[in-house]
């Protein structure tokens, strides 16, 4: 009864780095998947997280249900990480906020939530995109229409900040909803400046558009917590503005496997507190028809780190040297290719933020670096600087060198 069944490939950044395990070359690179790996290539297991693992006391932690909608010792200084102290009081009312299985999690449950709460004829996703944004919103809310709006100028290797604009000017009809990456934009490494951000705020309040902001590199894309929340804080500014915010752990934390997000989403602020929480209760709802009840192990680690004033220190400092590396990496990968003389400008991998560089290879020229230098990357030409070293940085230059050259 199952031949009918055809099989479906890998795709996206797991196809990459199943390739890359598979590759038996020792000169192979990783520049796929968007993990955070040390100067020795290897897994970083935050000193923050460590310390809060020998905390928590685990021979004794039982493994008891958390209620439906997750942990309030998780959420709650989850939600304040998002609005900073001098907002979370004030917003937090007006908030419905659960625990969910990562940013993915988070994602799936708002479309489906959308889906059945506010019908949104179409949801606008940047060009660019995570290659999971589409898959989520199409698998989840078949009856939203996926459309695009205009975000990467390949010819300056910066923001079509006039095409997104006039797009969505043009084409989004009121209510309907757009997802945007709240920093550090996967994969482009291109975030809109406050000036823009301020024009693309006016625009959703103007088009009653709900907003669904991926929130996955708070910290870990400037080392600075406040300025990576920064656009969604702005946001939160406009009274009238409801939007969601679809948080990870995953790469601030580095804990990856372990799933650890959040989803909130802000009502009006003209609304009553029930409002918000019967959103949560429908939430819940449809929560529990997909996994029931978020992990627990990970968020008790983030809960440690994000309440203890002394590992929150801990963390912060690890914010900045992650960040930190990342900038070094970029810096030395454009030196490199300055010294080498490749054509082309290469200031973008400068300017660009966060775990990825969107490179501007073309899809033939990453055959050409996985086929004859071993170096992994997506074939829209991302990196994920988190794969560079000094031990291979130089490598890396010369295979762009030699493939641009070609
Ligand atoms: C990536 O884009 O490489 C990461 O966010 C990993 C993933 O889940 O795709």
């Amino acid at each position: 009864r199952f031949e009918a069944v055809d099989h479906k490939p890998l795709g996206g950044p797991f196809k990459i780095e199943a390739a890359y395990r598979g590759d038996t070359s020792e000169d192979k690179v990783n520049l796929g998947i968007g993990a955070y790996r040390d100067d020795a290539g290897q897994p970083w297991l935050l000193p923050s997280v460590a310390e809060a693992k020998k905390r928590m006391d685990l021979p004794s932690c039982t493994h008891e249900y958390s209620p439906l909608h997750g942990l309030d010792a998780f959420i709650e200084p989850a939600r304040r990480l998002v609005f900073g102290a001098e907002l979370d009081p004030e917003i937090a009312p007006f908030v419905a906020s659960m625990q969910t299985v990562s940013g993915t999690g988070a994602n799936s449950i708002i479309a489906k939530f959308l889906a059945r709460w506010i019908q949104p004829q179409q949801i606008w996703l940047p060009a660019q995109t995570w290659d999971n944004h589409p898959h989520i919103w199409r698998q989840n809310a078949p009856a939203i229409q996926v459309r695009d709006y205009p975000y990467y100028d390949q010819k300056t290797c910066s923001l079509d900040f006039a095409g997104l604009m006039a797009t969505l000017e043009r084409d989004a009809k009121e209510g309907d909803a757009i997802l945007l990456h709240a920093c550090a934009h996967n994969p482009t490494g291109i975030d809109p400046t406050e000036n823009q951000w301020k024009d693309i705020a006016l625009l959703c309040e103007k088009k009653r558009m709900f907003v669904v902001f991926d929130s996955a590199y708070q910290g870990f894309a400037s080392g600075n917590l406040d300025k990576d929340a920064w656009s969604i804080r702005h946001f939160a500014t406009h009274p009238d503005l409801e939007f969601a915010v679809c948080q990870s752990f995953s790469k601030n934390l580095g804990l990856y496997g372990e799933r650890v997000g959040a989803l909130h989403i802000v009502t009006s602020r003209n609304a009553t507190p029930s409002v918000a929480l019967a959103i949560r209760s429908q939430l819940v709802e449809i929560h529990r028809g997909e996994v029931s009840i978020a992990p627990a192990f990970g968020a008790r680690v983030a809960t440690t780190v994000l309440t203890s004033e002394e590992i929150f220190s801990q963390w912060l400092e690890d914010l900045v040297l992650m960040s930190g590396r990342i900038k070094a990496m970029r810096q030395a990968l454009y030196d490199e290719l300055v010294a080498l003389g490749t054509p082309g400008s290469w200031k973008h991998v400068v300017e660009q933020t966060g775990m990825f560089s969107y490179t501007g290879l073309s899809t033939d020229q990453v055959t050409v670096m996985q086929e004859k230098f071993h170096i992994y990357m997506l074939p829209t030409g991302r990196i994920s600087i988190c794969g560079l070293r000094d031990a291979n940085v130089k490598y890396v230059a010369r295979a762009i060198d030699n493939v641009v050259r070609e």
